[in-house]
């Protein structure tokens, strides 16, 4: 009987060790399983996680549609999309505070309380003080997770759905333009999501358009840039993004230095060290593909749900519902590509692929309405039932896509009749326009959807009033068409 127990035991220990191989190198014991499937940590990492489709969330009320698939009657003959780069490294900033919180558990407690810092490297090199690195800002590019590989593979994954629309070229006709602003992640993003889109021999134009440059005005990828009156404004302006999510910081970060220095012998942690602990979480394993990585295990499954508490909050002030300047600023990319939706393939082109950063994806959800929070968000603590949750929505390579379909009907037998309409899709996920009678699949009519941008821009005002700045700059995207020159050097 003992035998058969110990057996049994033993086998099911095998079992786990072949299901989880890697778990064998764990560095510290995680407190909570976190990668299970109901419960899988890249759901809470607020954008620090790699690519993950945006899925339904059980109750919250979102706008994602089950399996929605394209009806058969209906093919996409133009699509449009505005992606997140792909996953990268720390910025400057963040990689310094990595550093110097390594250095002080290092030198102030060693491995003797830190033992699993005995055997973990720094992913990165940076020089503290010029802040110069070749890795800091820059696509990852090692691992499971290389963002230089996954924006190639989404490329290739999107040319297996929209690959019918690449157009044959001569050597007379231009070649497909995309479009970049010019922060080199995102530009090697672009890079690499064309060469996976448009296969190795297919040429394209890359324009770039500078992230900053004051005299571009509204046309611009990075809106967020160019806002100036919004980056001032303390009240309600980027400013107070940081002031909000330093308030919900220190209110659930404090518990858990509590918790923390219990554990290792009274060694203090400040809250905001805590926060760049879970902050290496997520960029350990997007820098080696690690997911054993000891920075996540060192939290309770509750602490990610409040961390992604703490990044929902911090884009909502930001970019998102919580500063007054989000819907104009996100009416930028919403207005031009409403215009080439109103076009028509035939006249200007059939693929617009735009990339940039987070803080630009959100603006726009922020204007169509998406995941809309009807109470703004406390910083005095986590609201579980929020609709605005963006670890599925702006992860690393974030995707938004507008697709113009064409739709035969052929309700009477002797006529069918062709209906143009407009489909959102965000990181896959079919999703519904608020504010447009959508069919069951989704689909809101072209004339709908474009009635319902040019009421909002009615709403929202003008981007070069709202925010301040002088007369005679763009107003909008002047460089979305096909044909143009490569910018390139
Ligand atoms: C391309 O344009 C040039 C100059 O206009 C012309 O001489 C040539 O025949 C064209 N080639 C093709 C393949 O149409
Ligand atoms: C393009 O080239 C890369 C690297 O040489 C290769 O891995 C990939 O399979 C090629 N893709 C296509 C569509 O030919
Ligand atoms: C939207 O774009 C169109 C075409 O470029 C332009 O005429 C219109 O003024 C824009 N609307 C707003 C509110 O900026």
């Amino acid at each position: 009987m003992r035998l058969l127990i110990l057996l049994s035991v033993f086998i099911t220990a095998a079992l786990a060790l072949a299901l989880r191989p890697h778990q064998q190198l764990a560095f510290t014991k995680p407190l909570d399983d976190l990668f299970a499937t109901d419960w899988h940590l890249f759901r809470h990492l607020g954008g620090y996680s790699p690519w993950i489709p945006h899925i339904h969330h059980k109750g919250s009320q979102d706008n994602t549609i089950k399996d929605g698939e394209l009806p058969e009657t209906c093919t996409v003959e133009q699509v449009h999309m505005l992606s997140r780069h792909a996953e990268r490294f720390p910025t400057v900033s963040v990689g310094l505070k990595m550093k110097q919180l390594v250095r002080r558990m290092r030198d102030e407690a060693g491995p003797e309380i830190f033992p699993f810092l005995d055997r973990w490297e720094l992913f990165f090199d940076v020089d503290e003080a010029t802040g110069k690195s070749r890795q800091l800002e820059q696509l990852t590019v090692s691992g499971k997770y290389a963002g230089v590989d996954r924006a190639r593979l989404a490329g290739e994954k999107l040319r297996g759905i929209y690959g019918h629309l690449i157009e044959q070229q001569d050597s007379n006709t231009s070649a497909t333009s995309i479009f970049s602003c010019s922060c080199d992640r995102v530009v090697d993003t672009a890079d690499q999501f064309a060469t996976g889109f448009f296969g190795n021999d297919t040429s394209f134009n890359h324009v770039i358009v500078p992230d900053r440059d004051a005299s571009r005005g509204g046309d611009t990828l990075t809106p967020v840039k160019a806002c100036t009156r919004y980056r001032e404004d303390a009240l309600a302006g980027r400013p107070n993004s940081n002031t909000m999510a330093d308030l919900y910081k220190l209110s659930y970060l404090t518990p858990t230095a509590e918790r923390l220095r219990q554990i290792y012998k009274s060694f203090e942690f400040s809250v905001s060290e805590l926060w760049t602990m879970q902050e290496l979480c997520g960029f350990d394993i997007l820098a080696t593909g690690n997911e054993d990585s000891p920075w996540c295990a060192l939290f309770t499954k509750r602490e990610w749900e409040q961390f992604e508490y703490a990044r929902d909050l911090l884009h909502y002030y930001r970019t998102g519902p919580g500063t007054p300047y989000s819907e104009v600023m996100g009416y930028i990319y919403l207005n031009a590509t409403s215009q080439l939706l109103r076009e028509g393939p035939e006249k200007v082109g059939k693929i617009f692929l735009s990339f940039a950063h987070d803080g630009d994806l959100v603006p726009l959800i922020t204007t169509l309405g998406l995941f809309e929070q009807h109470t703004p968000l406390p910083t005095t603590h986590a609201v579980d039932d929020r609709a605005w949750r963006l670890s599925s929505v702006v992860p690393m390579g974030g995707r938004i896509v507008f697709e113009r379909v064409s739709c035969t009907s052929s309700s009477s037998s002797s006529s069918s009749s062709e209906q143009t309409g407009v489909r959102l899709l965000v990181n896959d996920a079919v999703t519904t326009i608020p504010g447009c009678h959508s069919s069951t699949s989704g689909i809101c009519p072209l004339s709908d959807f474009l009635a319902l941008v040019e009421a909002k821009g009615a709403a929202v005002g003008k981007f070069e009033d709202v925010c301040g700045l002088g007369t005679g700059l763009g107003r909008r995207p002047s460089f979305l068409h096909h044909g143009g020159v490569l910018e390139r050097e």
